[in-house]
Formats: structure tokens, C-alpha cells, sequence
């Protein structure tokens, strides 16, 4: 099984759990996160979910041999479903994060409530290091959470940044020392939530995203448009033949 769920007093925790490709999340493994996700929507037993990887790494993304075999065409494709259910959840979403958080493995924090991650955690937004622009709305959030000249630092040089600068740029709640530290941070953070009161809690959360919710999913629509047609380009191609032949890709012939 590559996501792990259990349900234990009131937290849903879900592991990504495929260490020997660095966690990289394939189109079943988004249509199970994206079930597990609505499932504890419905379920009265779940309080608040949390996601984690493995002590080595978070998740290193979208699997780059999916993006080349199964491209993440028509909005009804897991990837769309799992950003769907985890921008719109209505129950907190914690996440501990260890290793590298690489891609969607960052962009999905952006819709998380709590994030600890460890001091050698590293995060990056590569999407135009592949010839892809961002998702998950992070073309929106970013800018609009830690304005636009940290986001494009982020997005346009798309290089990895330590948990030190996330914190700095406010990216993630609380940076742990190694270790299994940040996901007992996070276990710590899912009991006090899992003991609140559930209402009021939705509220408060609901209260806080409803006013962004319209133009997050306008803007997830309009990434994934442009997602779909770059990751077609003659650029990607050579981003991900770079990738697997272990070389720096070059694009000088492009214009
Ligand atoms: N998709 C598919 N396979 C991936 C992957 C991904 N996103 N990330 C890592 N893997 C695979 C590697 O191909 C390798 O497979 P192999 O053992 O069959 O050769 C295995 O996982 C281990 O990866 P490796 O690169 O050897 O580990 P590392 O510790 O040197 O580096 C990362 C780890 C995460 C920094 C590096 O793998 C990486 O940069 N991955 C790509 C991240 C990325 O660009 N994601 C897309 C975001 S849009």
C-alpha cells in the first residue's frame, strides 16, 4: 500500500508510503488520498487529518514517468480530485514534514492549517525547471501569503529552500529538531484539535478560506489548463529526458 490510513482518537493520519521512489505521488496514489480525504469528511469518528511521509523524505512530487504516461488531462483526473478535497476540507489538516517536500510535496502544504517540518527538511517549487507552471493555486496563494517577490524567488527560480526560509516566509507553523520531532509536533497539535470543539472549529476554518475560495479553484482550473499544454511542449520533453539521463537539460534551442 503506498498511502497508509488509520483512524485513532479522532485523527486520520496518512502516510505516503513509497520510500524507494522518494514518496512520488502517481495517479493511484492521488485517487487514494482524494478518497481518504472526502471519506473523512463524512466520517463523525474523524476530527482532523494529518499527512505525513517518512523520516527520509515527504514526497518528491508528481511521479515524472506518470506526467510522461498518464498526463493529468480533464479535471476529473485524481490530481484535480486530491487538490479539490484537500483545498476545500472542512476539518484541519495537519502535516509533518521530514526530508524533501518537492512540487505538489510543497504545494499542498499551502492548503494545510498546521505544518511542522523538520530543520533539514527542503522544499522547492521546480515547475519551471520542467517546463510546467505551478498548481495547486499556488500561482495565487504564494504571492498573496508572502507577496510576490518572495513567490517569485520561489516559482520562477524554483530552486530548494531550507526550513529555516520557509519559516521565515511564514510557509510552515513551527520548525522541529530532527528526528521523528516534527510528526509528534504534529500528533501533539492533531490531539488538541481532535479534543475542540468540532463546529466550531469548521467555522472558524470556513470563516478564515471562504472569502479566497472562488478564485482558488478559478485559479486551479486556469494552472492546470496551461499545466496540461506545457507538460506537451517540446520543453518538458527535454526536462524530463534530462531528468532520467541524470543530466542538466538544456533549453537554449527553444524561443
Ligand atoms: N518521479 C519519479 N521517480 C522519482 C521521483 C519523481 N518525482 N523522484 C525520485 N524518483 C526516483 C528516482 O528516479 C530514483 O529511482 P531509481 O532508484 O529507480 O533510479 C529513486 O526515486 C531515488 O531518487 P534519487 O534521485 O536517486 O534520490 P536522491 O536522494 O538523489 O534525490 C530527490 C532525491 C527527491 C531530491 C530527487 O529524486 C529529485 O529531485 N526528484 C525529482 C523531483 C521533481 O522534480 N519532482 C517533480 C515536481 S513537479
Amino acid at each position: 500500500m503506498q498511502i497508509l490510513t488509520a483512524v485513532e482518537d479522532g485523527i486520520l493520519r496518512l502516510q505516503i508510503n513509497r520510500p524507494e521512489k522518494k514518496n512520488a505521488l502517481t495517479v493511484a496514489m492521488y485517487a487514494d488520498m482524494a478518497a481518504a480525504l472526502t471519506q473523512a469528511e463524512h466520517d463523525p469518528a474523524v476530527r482532523v487529518v494529518l499527512i505525513h511521509g517518512h523520516p527520509e523524505v515527504f514526497s518528491s512530487g508528481n511521479d515524472l514517468q506518470d506526467f510522461v504516461s498518464t498526463p493529468p488531462i480533464g479535471e476529473d483526473q485524481p490530481v484535480f480530485q486530491f487538490l479539490l478535497a484537500i483545498s476545500t476540507a472542512a476539518k484541519p489538516i495537519i502535516a509533518a514534514v521530514t526530508g524533501p517536500a518537492i512540487g505538489i510535496g510543497t504545494t499542498m502544504l499551502l492548503h494545510c492549517d498546521l505544518v511542522y517540518a523538520a530543520e533539514s527538511a527542503r522544499f522547492q517549487l521546480p515547475f519551471v525547471n520542467l517546463a510546467l507552471v505551478p498548481e495547486a493555486a499556488s500561482s495565487l496563494l504564494l504571492p498573496a501569503q508572502i507577496g510576490y517577490r518572495r513567490a517569485a524567488e520561489l516559482l520562477m527560480l524554483g530552486e530548494p529552500f531550507s526550513a529555516a526560509k520557509a519559516m521565515e516566509y511564514g510557509l510552515i507553523t513551527e520548525m522541529t529538531a530532527e528526528g521523528d520531532a516534527a510528526l509528534i509536533a504534529a500528533k501533539t497539535a492533531a490531539k488538541k484539535l481532535a479534543s475542540k470543539p468540532p463546529a466550531a472549529l469548521r467555522l472558524t476554518k470556513m470563516l478564515m478560506k471562504k472569502n479566497g475560495a472562488d478564485d482558488i479553484a478559478k485559479q486551479m482550473s486556469e494552472e492546470a489548463a496551461h499545466f496540461v499544454q506545457q507538460l506537451r511542449s517540446p520543453e518538458a520533453a527535454e526536462a524530463f529526458k534530462a531528468f532520467y539521463e541524470k543530466r542538466a537539460p538544456d533549453y537554449s534551442r527553444f524561443s
